[in-house]
């Protein structure tokens, strides 16, 4: 039996993991694994959280709380969801950790010493007003390669595309919005140009690999490898571990990923056995696995063995089996923000076995998989419930009824043999699958096999032949249970909680793992006792979605608009024409004249209603209309949008936006309002049960799903922010 080791993408700790990260890379692990401690395999399952760099430090500060809070609140959370989830470590470290930081200063050395890192002063980003270099996501602006508009300092979440001082357009400081200069400041380098032809010879071996995994690293390596900044302007982090470096630390992609290795030596001296690491990594039989979503796949197949590489001595990632997003409403679910669906929540509600059985079912292994609530009571209820948790109850339940224990066999040696094949075939199709990591065909196999044996089950009419002879009805039983701890070692990759309940109900009173594959052309311990039956798995009832209750509010498709030219309607004197750029440029009929000058409309940022039926008003045609606050006929205001929004960005308060035209009507019928932020609380005459979040102020502007409703959604853009209203504006005042 042999050893592997298996990885998986260590998950920031600025936020509670979801289900796309579930689904993306740290399922497929779990399934690998338990895959290979059944076969009898010795495994070493790493990963844990990343706590350093730019992804903490935003969070922190927009809490006003240590980067060091952060890390370890949601390294907390985060851990007890992979339990919870029944994924099962042999370690889930954290890098914030002494033994981390010694391995990272120590390969750094390294490096140094061996010629692979060089001193350079570099122009990085810098901000004049905050007055601090900006790494990574500091700063946001428009990718040159695929046009996100929000693309990061260090990376492009949406093509891949990754840059290094400078390179983004229009590049804006996170904080406070004003384009930064570029300021020389000095850095370790990695001499990544040096690894350009190793790589692309260790490359070629790798054909075995996903196409996508393949193309992404070619086509890296066909740009040609640059040299890498691998050190930062902050504070934060672990430090350069060299005299007169202070207040700067190593880039967090280029410790992370060194935390496989430490949280492998950190794994061994933890089993009292500190040498235990090194025959996962050094000998070159064993296998390394590495399992995450497409977004990290360079810094898994380039930069990590190009360290591994000048380092020297210790094994290559042996494959890099990266899935695809799981999406939300065709969303990445990481930013449909207010919808993600994060894992502590969904364990409140539902059983992990259904959430492991809809995430593999459904995963994004060669495409984007979209999440879908009814889909997932869908397959809960006709597959787990009816197909696979069917048989189980209905053999196990039966037999113990009728006999209590595992009826002896006397049937046909034939009869035998059609289902011990059954067994053997249906075996070999999710082995085969699962060693190729093709999770879901491996686990479509399983139900297939358990769709067999609901048929098996029904030739046998049980129920009938029990009358007759019971010897016989034993004979055919003790084959159906067969088939039933089968499908428990088979599933149990999957579904670990059900796959131990059927093992326990079949009287075993050991681990499945002790069995494991190897029992699968095992007969059964006759006469073994079987405990009390239970259902393995429960129906779910349809699953309204939480959004509904501001459903009206997504019937609206707002946007941030930026005006950019200001007319006098030609036929009417409270009228101006204008033309709003909203993504694209519209033109807008608005009845502000009293209350605006032309110089106070140029450039101003609004929220337009941009699925309006276009009017025509006196003769020019609107395309949409510009949200103000109304308290009579002398104060009216236009909502502002926040400073820093791009034209175009949707106001959505993270819900699904309309995409449908409406009427003016439609509009008039709902109700929006000005509010103070009150606590946790936005006063709007009375008070209103908001999602305020942390710092916020002032005035902002709320939707209502009723005149008399108790919550209400504040009005934000996608990036979070609210948008707001002059001072002077009363609450409680309507939005029209
Ligand atoms: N934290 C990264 C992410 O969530 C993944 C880091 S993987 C590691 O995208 F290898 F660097 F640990
Ligand atoms: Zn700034």
């Amino acid at each position: 039996m042999g050893k592997v080791l298996i990885c998986a993408a260590w998950p920031y700790a600025n936020s509670p993991i979801h289900l796309g990260h579930i689904a993306g890379s740290l399922l497929s692990p779990d399934i690998f694994s338990r895959y290979h401690r059944l076969q009898g395999d010795e495994v070493l399952m790493v990963s844990g959280s990343d706590q350093h760099g730019t992804p903490i430090t935003v969070k922190a500060e927009k809490e006003g709380v240590t980067p060091k809070e952060i890390a370890e609140r949601y390294h907390e959370i985060n851990k007890k969801a992979i339990e919870d989830m029944g994924i099962e470590f042999s370690l889930f470290t954290k890098t914030h950790t002494e033994n981390h930081a010694k391995i990272v200063s120590e390969i750094f050395l390294t490096l140094l010493d061996k010629g692979y890192l060089f001193k350079k002063s570099t122009p990085q980003y810098y901000c004049p007003h905050c007055m601090k270099f900006l790494p990574d996501r500091y700063v946001e602006g428009k990718c040159p390669t695929c046009g996100n508009e929000r693309a990061r300092g260090d990376q492009c979440e949406n093509c891949g595309s990754s840059f290094e001082g400078g390179g983004l357009e229009d590049a804006k400081c996170v904080h406070c919005s004003t384009a930064p200069e570029m300021r020389e400041t000095e850095h370790f380098f990695l001499k990544l140009s040096a690894f350009q032809k190793p790589l692309t010879e260790w490359l070629a071996g790798k054909e075995e690999w996903k196409n996508s995994v393949q193309l992404f690293t070619k086509n890296w390596l066909a740009e040609g490898l640059h040299d890498r900044a691998i050190t930062r302007d902050m504070s934060w982090g672990i430090p350069v571990p060299l005299e007169n470096w202070e207040g700067k630390s190593i880039y967090v992609w280029f410790e992370a990923v060194i935390g496989y290795l430490s949280a492998s030596i950190e794994w061994a001296q933890k089993t009292g056995n500190p040498e235990a690491w090194k025959a996962f990594w050094t000998d070159p039989e064993v296998k390394s696995y590495y399992f995450l979503g497409k977004d990290n796949i360079p810094f898994h197949t380039i930069i990590w063995p190009a360290i591994l590489m000048a380092y020297g001595g210790l094994n290559l990632p042996y494959d890099v089996p990266a899935n695809e997003f799981l999406t939300f409403k065709g969303d990445k679910m990481s930013k449909s923000r207010g919808l993600s669906i994060d894992i502590a929540s969904m364990l409140e509600k539902y059983d992990a076995d259904a959430i492991r059985y809809y995430a593999a079912i459904n995963m994004p292994e060669n495409k984007d998989a979209d999440f879908s609530w009814s889909e997932f009571v869908t397959k809960n209820n006709n597959e787990l419930v009816a197909t696979l948790g069917n048989f189980y109850h209905r053999s196990l339940s039966f037999t113990h009824k009728h006999f209590g224990e595992i009826p002896e066999y006397k049937g046909s040696a034939e009869e035998e043999q059609k289902v011990m094949e059954a067994i053997a075939a249906a075996a070999d199709e999710v082995a085969e699958n699962l060693e190729k990591c093709e999770f879901k065909r491996a686990l479509k196999a399983v139900m297939d096999f358990a769709q067999f044996g609901n048929r098996y089950f029904d030739g046998c009419a049980p129920w009938s032949l029990i009358k007759k002879d019971k010897d016989e009805c034993g004979s055919a039983l003790n084959l159906n249970l067969r088939i039933a701890k089968a499908l428990a070692i088979l599933s149990n990759p999957f579904l670990p909680r059900s796959s131990k309940g059927a093992w326990e109900l079949l009287g075993y009173d050991n681990s499945i793992y002790d069995e494991g594959w190897a029992s699968l052309n095992v007969p059964l311990p006759e006469h073994q006792k079987l405990r009390s039956p239970a259902p393995l798995f429960t129906k779910m009832e349809a699953i309204v979605e939480e959004t509904n209750q501001f459903s009206g509010f997504s019937s609206l498709n707002l946007k941030v608009g930026k005006i950019t030219k200001v007319e006098d309607h030609p036929n009417a004197d409270s009228l101006f024409l204008l033309q709003v750029d909203i993504g694209q440029p519209i033109q807008v009929v608005a009845g502000l004249k009293k209350y605006y000058s032309h110089e106070e409309m140029l450039n101003r940022k609004v929220v337009v209603v941009s699925n309006l039926k276009p009017a025509k008003l006196r003769g020019c045609e609107s395309q949409g209309m510009l949200l103000a606050a109304d308290a009579g006929e002398e104060l009216v205001m236009l909502l502002s949008a926040p400073e820093d929004a791009e034209p175009g960005e949707a106001v959505n308060s993270g819900l699904p936006q309309g995409e449908k035209r409406i009427e003016f009507k439609d509009f008039q019928k709902l109700t929006l309002r000005i509010g103070t932020i009150e606590g946790n609380k936005v006063n709007i005459g009375r008070e209103l049960n908001c999602d305020v979040k942390e710092g916020e102020a002032g005035k902002v502007a709320v939707f209502l799903p009723a005149d008399d409703a108790q919550e209400g959604l504040i009005l934000r853009t996608a990036s979070g922010k609210a948008v707001s209203v002059g001072s002077g504006m009363p609450d409680g005042a309507n939005i029209r």
